[in-house]
This record gives C-alpha cells, structure tokens and sequence, in this order.
C-alpha cells in the first residue's frame, strides 16, 4: 500500500486524575502539545480534543464552554461544533478537527493523525 495512516501519540496528562484536575467535568481549555493547540473538553462521556481554532473567525474555542448535547461552543459567535465528528451544528459548512484521546495506565494520550507515502 503506498498511503499509509499512521498515528502519533503524545502524552497529555500523567494520569486521569491530573487530567480531572486540570479539565473539570462541563468546563474546555487550550493545551499546548507538541506545536499544536488542542481545545480539549471534559463532558460526562469523557474527555474530547479539537484543533484550538475556531474556522468560522479563529477564536480559541478553549475560551468556550461545552454542552450536555456534546458540543463545545466558540465564545465569540456561538457556533457550536461537535466534539466527536468535529461538524458545525445548525447546518453551517464549517467543521472543526478532531483528535482521539486514549486513557491508559500511564497517563491520558492525544493522537495525531497522518498520511505517510510509503514506497517500499
Ligand atoms: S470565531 Fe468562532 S464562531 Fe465566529
């Protein structure tokens, strides 16, 4: 196969609980990984990351809020995006990207996605 998707992970938290301490349940915040801002959001289905930027004007959507329907909200226009497909809510075009996040025993991972050309 000459595409391949490979996948990086990046460690975010040291465990759950720095992960609950740092992101409360209901509440969003922009953390710095590697060089990517990721709004990462902690809803009663767990914890969700999305590209920081807002693609309606680029806010920082880790200066947002998040909802019980599982959406975080831009604080300067109010669109909402879904945290797991990453699509604007309400019919806009827009969609924001997403990234999946791993608990595991040693610590709460982010992964980064991409496509690697593989020739041999
Ligand atoms: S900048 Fe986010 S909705 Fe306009």
């Amino acid at each position: 196969m000459l595409f391949e998707k490979k996948t990086t992970w990046l460690k975010l938290f040291e465990s759950l609980t720095a992960a609950n301490n740092r992101v409360a349940l209901g509440r969003v915040t922009t953390i710095e990984v590697g060089r990517k801002k990721v709004c990462v959001a902690h809803t009663s289905e767990g914890f969700f990351a999305v590209n920081d930027r807002c693609p309606h004007n680029g806010a920082s959507l880790g200066n947002g809020f998040c909802t019980d329907q599982g959406s975080v909200v831009c604080p300067v226009h109010r669109y909402h995006f879904d945290l797991k497909t990453g699509r604007a809510k309400s019919g806009l075009g827009d969609f924001v990207q997403t990234y999946p996040i791993e608990v595991r025993e040693d610590g709460v991972f982010i992964g980064f996605e991409k496509i690697v050309f593989n020739l041999f």
